[in-house]
């Protein structure tokens, strides 16, 4: 049976989402409940198991190569998930998806070259643009109607910078959940070809898309010399501790520039078993993961009607993608030493905080929801309860 099976940790385990030292770190108290990073509470698909058995059970690790396997694997995947033809010839796979962003930063771009990125998003991509010293341009979204939505005037205006050559694209969103639509990855794809800017494009939640919103991957957009992809079966299956990522890449220079690198640093001599889950994923997980995304709706559904009913100072936007939401909690006026007391140290949930964002967001907060349906009720109630006693 391949459905969804929580995980119970073990005592001895190393994960960092339940690291006391990490939590305290983070929160103050390592005695809480962790909603904060974004590793599933699921036990992974059965035949990726079944696959990294058969690689144990061998007892030899000699240098192998299945990397066409592992090609043909990732471009069938996206040909019947997305209706798309990748090239097997234009992937470079590296062993995290922050690996090839920061290997793209690091060989496309010139020191002290602004890259575009939209706001609050993803704070590794920050992370990596300032450790390579070039600089971060924030195009915020803005809100239209409890939706995040693109600030097209502000984005033309910073793609049309001299000193911008490269935008950092996230799609699905993280942290907000949005799935860009048709429109505005075709916008950006043109201010991108006006404005001789290169979109690179992560698209690592693509695969946790819910209630059938259409994604448009930036590969549609064929022959473009302006698109780099870069992807991972990490989020979608539960391979965070596997390290596999991938880049895409059509233009034949910027390809070879990347390979160059890649094999300078020998990158490209790869992990077994890394190589044997990532082709058990594409090929064998299709199963696992749309009951993954029907336990995770579930999740988010119930979610949306606790907080409707019971909290509806809480506000949540819409969960189109990832299993990440986006909790405001502006309507509660309270500064961010308040809330976080009342988040993380009295209702004790371990929250991403808005802040990691950026500090116009401290009034919010990230949740994975990818864990089961009593973590969540439990979480939502000891907030009420303390929300409640905060109010008398
Ligand atoms: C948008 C986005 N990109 C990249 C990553 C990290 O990917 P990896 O662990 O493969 O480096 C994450 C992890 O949450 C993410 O949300």
């Amino acid at each position: 049976m391949n459905k969804i099976e929580i995980f119970e940790d073990s005592f001895e385990s190393n994960f960092v989402k339940k690291n006391p030292e990490v939590l305290k770190q983070h929160f103050g108290i390592s005695d809480i409940d962790s909603f904060w990073i974004a590793d599933m509470d699921y036990k992974i698909a059965k035949p990726i198991t079944e696959e990294l058995l058969k690689v144990v059970h061998r007892e030899n690790y000699g240098y192998e190569d299945v990397s066409k396997k592992v090609n043909q694997a990732i471009s069938d995947w996206y040909l019947k998930k997305q209706n798309i033809h990748l090239k097997t010839d234009n992937f470079i796979r590296v062993n995290n998806l922050l690996t090839a962003i920061s290997i793209l930063v690091k060989e496309l771009t010139e020191e002290n070259e602004e890259i575009i990125i939209q706001t609050p998003v993803y704070p590794p991509f920050t992370g990596i643009i300032t450790s390579h010293n070039r600089k971060v341009l924030r195009s915020p979204l803005k809100i239209e109607n409890q939706r995040y939505k693109i600030d097209f005037e502000d984005l033309e205006k910073k793609m049309s910078k001299r000193e911008v050559r490269y935008f950092l694209f996230c799609n699905p969103h993280n942290p907000i959940g949005s799935v860009w639509d048709k429109e505005d990855v075709e916008k950006i794809y043109f201010l991108a070809e006006k404005y001789d800017v290169i979109v690179i494009s992560d698209e690592i939640h693509s695969d946790i898309i819910f209630n059938e919103k259409p994604f448009t991957s930036f590969t549609s957009f064929e022959n473009s010399k302006h698109i780099t992809l870069v992807g991972s079966p990490s989020k979608t299956f539960g391979l965070q501790g596997i390290s596999s990522g991938f880049i895409y890449i059509p233009d034949v220079e910027i390809r070879e520039n990347i390979k160059n690198f890649t094999e300078k640093y020998f990158l490209h001599h790869e992990n077994s078993l890394t190589m044997y889950a990532t082709i058990a994923a594409f090929t064998k997980g299709e199963e696992w993961l749309n009951f993954l995304l029907e336990f995770v709706q579930e999740n988010f559904s119930w979610i949306q009607t606790f907080l409707h009913k019971e909290l509806p100072q809480i506000k949540v936007f819409e969960l189109e993608g990832t299993y990440q939401i986006w909790l405001n909690f502006s309507e509660l006026n309270l500064d961010l030493e308040s809330l976080e007391e009342l988040v993380f140290r009295k209702a004790k949930i371990g929250l991403t905080p808005g802040k990691w964002f950026g500090e116009e967001y401290h009034n919010y907060m990230r949740m994975n929801i990818a864990c089961s349906s009593e973590k969540i009720q439990k979480a939502f109630n000891k907030l009420k309860k303390e929300i409640k006693k905060s109010m008398n």
